[in-house]
């Protein structure tokens, strides 16, 4: 059969959680399935919340005649968004700044379509380890992945000034991720400043992917919209996932001020997709307007958080002090390989969790994730607490 040589490139890649799986059915085999205290892939267990649920079912009977959905969001959608960002973070952005979607993963992910040429030696910047979806993207829209590695010395923020550049000339577009996952460390001015000032200068656009806005530990992350200079270059993608655990709503946003982007971007979609299923649409407008639920959620985590944290210190690893996200970037105990502790970890305690080396790459001949681990958060709270009693026995 013939295919299109970018998503060759994309299947000849291992898949990484193909790992994490088969060390996952080795324990189950052993102590049984349900010993098994995950902490390995981050799909939130929680309910999404009551009022958004409600909202959605009201809409299926408003809306006994479906219809074809907006693909870019309807009016009532796109203003909630609006009502959002200037609630959580004082900016005003129009409804015709924005384009509602998917979830983060299909707006990042179509991005670099909209930006790159195939053939034209186009760039695209990712952070390492980052989420995989705008590599992927990248490739697919036939671009070259240049990647930024995050070092713990650089308090694993990325470093603007390793982009030689010639590949800045190239570059379509920078993507951070702030919290980011899965180091967990928040970005201020100090990354964004520099950050909008090269992109401005070369022309690229710079995509925050904010999906863990509300999910953080201490003060509230900004909005790259609150940084100077950036309203030709920035573009803000966040969805509802993290914040109202709606994980299976699949429903998020892209905003700019440079309109011909949001132009670009709704014509991709308007050519390609329907719009998100308008009955989702009208409880994303509920979930939008309900910081109530976010405050509770954030509580929880970081109950989680302590608990697993201070397990894990409690047997020698370093972990990142993290102020977001649901993923905890743990260091293996000195003089300990980090895949065999996992393995160590799931065969002898029953805890599954991810060498984080699964989910970085080798760029420049380092690879960031060698010698950490990765824990998710999503499990419940009583898993921590099992946890924390297995490590301490
Ligand atoms: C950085 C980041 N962005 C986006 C997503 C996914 O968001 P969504 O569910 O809206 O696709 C994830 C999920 O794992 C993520 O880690």
């Amino acid at each position: 059969m013939k295919l299109n040589d970018n998503l060759r490139t994309i299947l000849g890649a291992p898949y990484p959680f193909d790992v994490v799986d088969a060390n996952k059915k080795a324990a189950a085999a052993k102590f049984g399935a349900d010993h098994i205290l995950d902490f390995g892939i981050g799909d939130p267990t929680d309910p999404t919340p009551r009022v958004v649920r409600e909202a959605v079912k009201c809409a299926v009977d408003a809306r006994a005649a479906s219809g074809y959905p907006a693909s870019i969001g309807h009016e009532g959608f796109r203003r909630a968004v609006c009502g959002y960002l200037k609630t959580r973070f004082g900016v005003s952005v129009e409804p015709d700044e924005l384009v509602g979607s998917y979830s983060a993963k299909f707006i990042t992910s179509h991005i670099p379509l909209c930006l790159a040429t195939p053939g034209a030696g186009d760039v695209v910047i990712c952070e390492n380890p980052g989420y995989p979806p705008y590599a992927d993207g990248a490739t697919l829209a036939g671009a070259e992945v240049w990647y930024l590695n995050l070092l713990q010395e650089n308090n694993y923020k990325p470093d603007l000034s390793q982009v030689p550049d010639e590949v800045w000339r190239r570059a379509v577009c920078l993507f951070l991720n702030s919290p980011h996952s899965p180091t967990g460390i928040t970005y201020g001015e100090e990354v964004y400043a520099p950050a909008i000032r090269m992109c401005a200068k070369h022309d690229v656009l710079l995509v925050s992917d904010e999906a863990y806005s509300e999910l953080y530990f201490g003060k509230p992350p900004r909005t790259a919209f609150e940084y100077a200079g950036g309203e030709d270059c920035v573009v803000v993608v966040n969805s509802l996932s993290k914040r109202s655990m709606m994980t299976g709503y699949a429903v998020g946003f892209a905003a700019s001020h440079n309109a011909e982007f949001i132009k670009a971007f709704a014509t991709l979609l308007r050519k390609s997709t329907q719009g998100v299923a308008t009955f989702i649409q009208d409880g994303a407008v509920a979930a939008w307007g309900d910081e109530a639920h976010t405050a509770e959620m954030r509580s929880e985590y970081a109950k989680r958080k302590a608990a697993l944290v201070k397990a894990l210190r409690g047997i020698g690893c370093d972990v990142v002090d993290s102020t977001g996200t649901f993923f905890l970037w743990v260091k293996a105990p000195a003089g300990q390989h980090a895949e065999v502790f996992a393995e160590k970890l799931l065969m002898e305690k029953g805890i599954n969790c991810v060498p984080a080396k699964l989910v970085s790459k080798t760029f420049g001949g380092v690879n960031p994730g060698e010698g950490y681990l990765r824990f998710s958060l999503t499990a419940p709270l009583w898993a921590m607490e099992e946890a924390a009693r297995r490590l301490a026995g």
